[in-house]
């Protein structure tokens, strides 16, 4: 059976994408990277797809300075390179309508809470843990939807809870919950390779 090919679209470091290429190398994910894209160039997301020799392309403002040509471009990259699912994975931009129309129902996001709480815009890094803390809860977590052109909107497929403890910070909390989306994020799309999922 073809594998799933994975499109990731990341900004910065790049751990929940790493955390996916080790979980399709130890086998526990069957699927295949295709694609890597960043707005960042230095970001470690391209650092890690180098090492891990997985194609990748720097498409930004910078180089696209009209948003159109900037969504043809994402859109036509990872039409080339055959992606059928599209992994967001820290990427701190919106996808455009040419991809969005294209990939609709198969853009996947990950958020460090449950949404629908502590999610939309401005709601990312440390702004969601420390909304969390600042809310009172108890249990905080981390979520798999799809995404679509409102921020933090769309289907969920999957949710885990982290407990919150006395004396945590939103970088302790961070933390926790980043071990967490590095093991549910690729759970998840494994999910959706073998069906029991379906898009
Ligand atoms: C994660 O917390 C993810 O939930 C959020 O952005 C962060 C990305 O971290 N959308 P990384 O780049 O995968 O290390």
């Amino acid at each position: 059976m073809k594998k799933l090919r994975l499109g990731f679209m990341a900004s910065h470091g790049g751990s929940n994408m790493q955390a996916i290429l080790e979980a399709i190398a130890q086998g526990r994910l069957d699927a295949e990277a295709a694609l890597v894209i960043s707005n960042n160039s230095t970001s470690g997301a391209l650092e890690k797809a180098r090492a891990a020799g997985v194609p990748w392309r720097h498409f930004s403002s910078v180089t696209h300075p009209d948003p159109q040509g900037l969504d043809l471009a994402i859109h036509d990259a990872l039409v080339g390179h055959g992606v059928d699912l599209i992994v967001m994975a820290g990427y701190m931009k919106k996808l455009g309508p040419k991809t969005l129309e294209r990939f609709h129902g198969r853009v996947l996001n990950i958020h460090p809470a449950l949404l629908p709480k502590h999610g939309g815009r401005g709601m990312y890094g440390l702004h969601v843990h420390e909304a969390v803390l600042a809310a009172g809860e108890k249990i905080t977590g981390v979520t798999v939807h799809l995404a679509d052109d409102v921020y933090d909107h769309g289907r969920i497929l999957s949710q885990r809870e982290v407990e919150v403890v006395d004396g945590d910070t939103p970088e302790t909390l961070q933390a926790r919950v980043l071990t967490l989306e590095h093991q549910i994020y690729a759970e998840t799309i494994q999910r959706i390779a073998s069906g029991e999922i379906r898009l």
